[in-house]
């Protein structure tokens, strides 16, 4: 029988950002949580200031949260994203999980076993 609620600490959120002084130009929320197959990697809250779009911001950040995820042990790195984004995604090894027709978001998840022996994560992963 239930009986009680728990908040029980499972994972931890950090922000990555990319600032000009106090400025925050680009930033990526990266939240690590624990299921029981392992460390779970959820990317939310991808960003960049409109006036410092296509200068690699963004591209930069998420190359970064992947190095640290393979680096936390996460098994998968997971995100939502609108279906314009997916081929940004797909750059960094992101495959889209399920699409329903009519759908405003889709479901991208990266394998690390796979990302971080591939191009993307090689040389970050291996110097870190
Ligand atoms: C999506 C976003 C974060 C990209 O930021 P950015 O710093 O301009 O991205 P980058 O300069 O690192 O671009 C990396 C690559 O992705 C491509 N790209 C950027 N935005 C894209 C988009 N909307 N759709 C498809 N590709 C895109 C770039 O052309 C670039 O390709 P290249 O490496 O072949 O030149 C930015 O446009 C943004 O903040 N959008 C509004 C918020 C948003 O939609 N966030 C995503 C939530 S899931």
């Amino acid at each position: 029988m239930v009986t009680k609620t728990e908040y029980i600490p499972a994972g931890s959120i950090v922000k990555l950002t990319l600032k000009e002084g106090e400025r925050e130009v680009s930033r990526v929320t990266y939240i690590l949580v624990h299921n029981k197959k392992g460390p779970h990697v959820l990317i939310e809250d991808v960003w960049t200031d409109p006036s410092e779009r296509g200068k690699g911001y963004a591209s930069l950040l998420i190359k970064e949260a992947i190095r640290k995820a393979c680096n936390d042990g996460a098994y998968k790195i997971t995100l939502t994203c609108s279906p314009s984004l997916v081929s940004f995604y797909e750059k960094y090894g992101f495959r889209a999980r399920s699409v329903c027709t009519g759908s405003t978001s889709v479901s991208m998840r990266a394998d690390c076993a796979d990302i971080c022996t591939e191009r993307i994560c090689d040389t970050l992963c291996k110097n870190n």
